[in-house]
């Protein structure tokens, strides 16, 4: 009797995590090509929002908002810090899907290369900015945000549509 009851539950065990494997498995259809662009699209836009987050207030300090040394640094270091994601999100090429997005289609003509050259100069930018922020003189530091903007300009300019 015990024995039968044994059976009989490791049975509807078996039974039940079947179900649930199917339940899931329908759950979780394998993305479609689509979809895996428009992920790939969503995680590169957010990276250039925090990038546009952290160069915000650098900007606004230039145009003659409050000076604040340790924002600057800490922004501009924030920058160098994800910059380096730039090349790897914009390698999946979404070309030809229906997408929202700025990226002209020539960042996937062989220029890869070259977006990581204009990723490091923004890194390299960044850093050096910081490191006169770190210093503290206002004047010096809003005079080296030109060639941090500019780093982000020069990538636009050429790979992003032109909307500004
Ligand atoms: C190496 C190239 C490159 C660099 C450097 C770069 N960007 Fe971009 N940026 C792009 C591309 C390409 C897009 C379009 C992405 C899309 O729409 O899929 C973009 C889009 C954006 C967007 C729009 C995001 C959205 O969809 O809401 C902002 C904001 C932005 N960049 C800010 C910046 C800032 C700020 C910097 C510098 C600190 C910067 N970018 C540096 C290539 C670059």
């Amino acid at each position: 009797m015990l024995k039968r009851s044994l059976i009989l539950v490791s049975a509807l065990t078996l039974l039940c995590s079947s179900l649930l494997f199917n339940v899931s498995a329908q759950d979780a259809p394998p993305p479609t090509p689509e979809e895996v662009a428009a992920a790939a699209a969503d995680t590169r836009q957010a990276l250039f929002k925090l990038l546009r987050h952290n160069l915000g207030p650098i900007a606004g300090m230039a145009r003659g908002a409050p000076f604040d040394a340790a924002i600057a640094e800490r922004n501009a270091r924030r920058i160098a810090a994800i910059a380096p994601m730039i090349p790897e999100l914009l390698t999946p090429d979404t070309r030809g899907f229906d997408l929202e997005t700025e990226a002209l289609n020539k960042i996937w003509e062989g220029n890869l290369e070259d977006i990581g050259v204009k990723a490091q100069a923004l890194v390299d930018a960044a850093n050096t900015f910081a490191g006169i922020a770190a210093a503290g003189d206002m004047a010096a530091t809003l005079g080296a945000f030109r060639s941090l903007g500019g780093a982000c300009a020069n990538c636009h300019d050429v790979y992003r549509v032109d909307n500004n």
